[in-house]
């Protein structure tokens, strides 16, 4: 592996010092990338199952995706929802056809999707139900964004131990557990919030029987059932909204991550019924829906579609499955595989840091998430033979790890 180290100190040394230090960064400087390949600095090529947490459904460089940058930055970038531009009607329009759903509001990130969504369940349960109808539903372990609205969503202590007070209203119920949610939701709620799979909060699926009561509550209580798609949505389970998979239709739901394959732009949809309680001036943005990320993001979801990429998703994520699934019969220290088609985890009952580190050094990047769970998010362009080289890697760490026990 060639030395990257010098660039690294000095680009490691200059964020030490001038930035506020959120971030416990991997060593390595990524320089550039070609569809599943990055390469740092050194010209070191790492095999990429990470998509940059979820974004880089395209792979690195996807030449459409180039062009229709390079075509757009040169003609309009931004002009603020002040104005008309070519993009967001027919984007909107799109995910509407995609989603079964009605209106779309454009965000820059997920948390602002989710902080929209709820902004939205208040004013349609006010409409209903009056100031009372306020409260929320949200699930233990669950992870929904930083800011506090979606901080507030969010079942784990340890991202809002510090920033309290949250927002009031907010009742956890364990995931998959049918009496705690009934037990929950009221005429008062005037929103249930889940992501269906839990990305952060370690690859975990809710059942579609919980689905299901989710949306029978929802009904009965006239609330708004909201789906954090940020994570697991645009394409991730082989279909391109993950309620398609589980067969449970929203009211409202998120997405973000990989909608404008790298550029920031996230979205909420939402049925009419929830949709028609807003009115002009009641929410906004000054990037969210800009020129160039519309357009790149129906250049991403035209690609999707003519490269038949959902099937590869399904095909190759049940191949993935199967090859950790195999590594969990060894008896090791994987213990379970969850998630299904692009995200999926493996359980481990040993730090799975120290895996990530040294999978870095053999050229390829995993992600770690809730200490011991393997995350694997990659791009939409993976074959067999990558799962052949990743698996290969991970088994090789696991061993080593088991011999050193
Ligand atoms: C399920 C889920 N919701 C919300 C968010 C927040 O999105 P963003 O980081 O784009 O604000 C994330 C980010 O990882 C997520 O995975």
């Amino acid at each position: 592996m060639n030395t990257t180290s010098t660039s690294l100190e000095q680009v490691a040394e200059l964020e030490r010092k001038y930035l506020l230090p959120t971030y416990n960064r991997y060593p390595v400087v990524l320089e550039r990338g070609k569809g599943v390949f990055l390469y740092d600095t050194g010209g070191n090529r790492y095999l990429d199952f990470v998509s940059g947490l979820g974004v880089n459904a395209l792979g690195h460089a996807h030449p459409r995706i180039v062009k229709a940058i390079r075509d757009q930055a040169a003609k309009l970038v931004h002009v603020s929802n002040l104005y008309y531009h070519q993009y967001q009607g027919p984007l909107a329009e799109k995910l509407c056809r995609l989603s079964g759903l009605n209106r779309v509001f454009f965000s820059n990130s997920g948390t602002e999707a989710i902080e929209g969504s709820i902004k939205l369940a208040r004013l349609a349960g006010h409409r209903v139900g009056g100031e009372a109808k306020c409260r929320l539903v949200a699930l233990e372990g669950s992870y929904h964004g930083r800011t506090f609205g979606a901080l507030s969503l969010t079942g784990q202590d340890k991202h809002r131990k510090g920033f309290e007070p949250m927002l009031e209203g907010v009742t956890f119920v364990r995931q998959n557990d049918l009496e705690s949610l009934r037990s929950a939701v009221n005429d008062q709620t005037c929103a249930i919030v889940l992501e269906p799979i839990f990305g952060e909060g370690g690859i975990r699926e809710c059942s579609v029987e919980f689905l299901q009561e989710c949306r029978a509550l929802a009904d009965k209580h006239r609330a708004a059932l909201i789906f954090d798609e940020i994570q697991c949505g645009l394409g991730r389970t082989g279909t391109i909204f993950a309620f398609q998979t589980f067969g449970v239709t929203p009211d409202i739901v998120a997405i973000a991550k990989p909608l404008a394959a790298g550029l920031p732009l996230g979205a909420f949809i939402a049925k009419e019924d929830f949709a028609s309680a807003i009115a002009p001036g009641q929410h906004g943005t000054t990037f969210g829906g800009g020129p160039l990320a519309c357009r790149v993001a129906l250049e991403f979801l035209a690609i999707v579609e003519e490269e038949k990429l959902l099937e590869r998703v399904s095909r190759v994520g049940a191949y993935l499955q199967e090859q950790l699934r195999a590594l969990t019969e060894k008896r090791g220290a994987a213990k379970e595989v969850r998630g299904r088609g692009f995200i999926q985890g493996i359980q481990l009952d040993i730090p799975a840091r120290p895996i990530v580190d040294e999978a870095l050094a053999e050229g390829v990047l995993f992600n770690s998430t809730q200490d011991t769970v393997v995350r694997f998010l990659p791009p939409f362009l993976l074959e067999e033979k990558h799962v052949d080289k990743g698996v290969r890697v991970l088994k090789k760490l696991l061993g080593k790890k088991r011999k050193q026990v």
